[in-house]
């Protein structure tokens, strides 16, 4: 399977973008592999005729958003967000009706229509930096999550934020008693946090950052052991950059209470993450189907807000 996929991509000048919730295998074929940021700006500057998205759908539609003369493929149409299903442009677009005067700051885990609708993307890499290129007095509306928005909003004391009642279901359901129970039982262990978890697992993390941030932490810090309060993807490459110290996922809620927390059967794996195969790789390289398109007048509007973004992240 590994031969046939790596024999496609030359002769097609296709590329592999893996996000780091992505299946180990997945990553270890990928030509790159990075956080929503890093994503974005390698499917922006690719050479390559064909992007085979080893991601979720708003990440394929990033890159066609960025290179529309590209064959943009995923190879699972059903590897959706429930972050980005948490908010429909319908809703988005009366809301922003009913606060004008605001600026729009959406993150990337949205479809192309609140893309659209947005001023400014942001990533969970570079949010902070982002609200903090506007004006302190500035009004900003803040979408769609509303553990990154309050973190963001908290941080910079910023009263002029709306922030959407969105959530992704994989980090709503780190819970802070389950934390501290296994913060308790391991003690020397740090704790590394996404933003997108509730505020009281966040006030129990020694370090918050996004994937690629987590990941470089673990890189640079002294500690030996981890807890890691996201999708348990990333433990993967956290794992052989740093093969000598120990990562442990936390179980989401709905896992019993006595799973060990090294049994990743028990941890809260991102459904929709987890679709894409070695196998679905292949069949889309091989049919360049499923493709991602995005209607042009969408896709115009939705550029300026990623390129915006892009611009002030450098
Ligand atoms: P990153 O911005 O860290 O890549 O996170 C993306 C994501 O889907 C988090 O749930
Ligand atoms: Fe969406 Fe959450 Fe999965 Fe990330 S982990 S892709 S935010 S559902």
């Amino acid at each position: 399977m590994t031969d046939k996929i790596k024999q496609l991509r030359k002769a097609k000048n296709a590329i592999i973008l893996a996000h780091f919730y992505q299946r180990p295998e997945v990553q270890e074929i990928a030509d790159f592999v990075g956080d929503s940021l890093q994503l974005s700006a390698q499917a922006a500057a690719t050479g390559a005729d064909i992007i085979v998205f080893a991601g979720v759908h708003f990440m394929a539609e990033t890159a066609k958003i960025l290179s529309p003369q590209k064959k943009v493929l995923l190879p699972d149409l059903n590897a959706g967000c429930s972050l980005a299903e948490s908010c429909d442009p319908d809703s988005f677009k009366k809301f922003i009706a009913a606060h004008p005067e605001h600026t729009v700051i959406s993150y990337v885990n949205t479809g192309a229509e609140i893309k659209a609708l947005t001023d400014i993307c942001c990533t969970s890499g570079n949010a902070l930096k982002i609200v903090n290129s506007l004006p302190e007095n500035e009004k900003i509306i803040f979408a769609p999550d509303r553990n990154l928005g309050n973190y963001i909003k908290s941080i910079t004391g910023r009263e002029n934020m709306l922030v959407w009642d969105g959530a992704c279901h994989v980090h709503e359901a780190f819970s802070a008693e389950r934390l501290s129970a296994l913060k308790k039982q391991r003690p020397e262990a740090k704790t590394l946090a996404h933003p997108e978890c509730k505020k009281p697992v966040l006030l129990l993390a020694d370090f918050i950052g996004s994937t690629a941030a987590l990941l470089d932490f673990t890189k640079k810090d002294a500690a030996q052991e981890y807890i890691v309060v996201t999708e348990p993807g990333v433990i993967f490459r956290m794992q052989k950059e740093s093969p000598h110290k120990t990562f442990l996922p936390l179980p989401g809620v709905s896992a019993p209470v006595s799973a060990p927390a090294d049994d990743c059967g028990a941890c809260n794996d991102c459904r929709f993450m987890k679709l894409t195969t070695l196998e679905k790789i292949c069949r889309a390289l091989e049919y360049e189907q499923p493709e991602i398109l995005v209607p042009e007048t969408i896709r115009k509007k939705a550029e300026k807000s990623i390129l915006r973004m892009l611009e002030l992240s450098k």
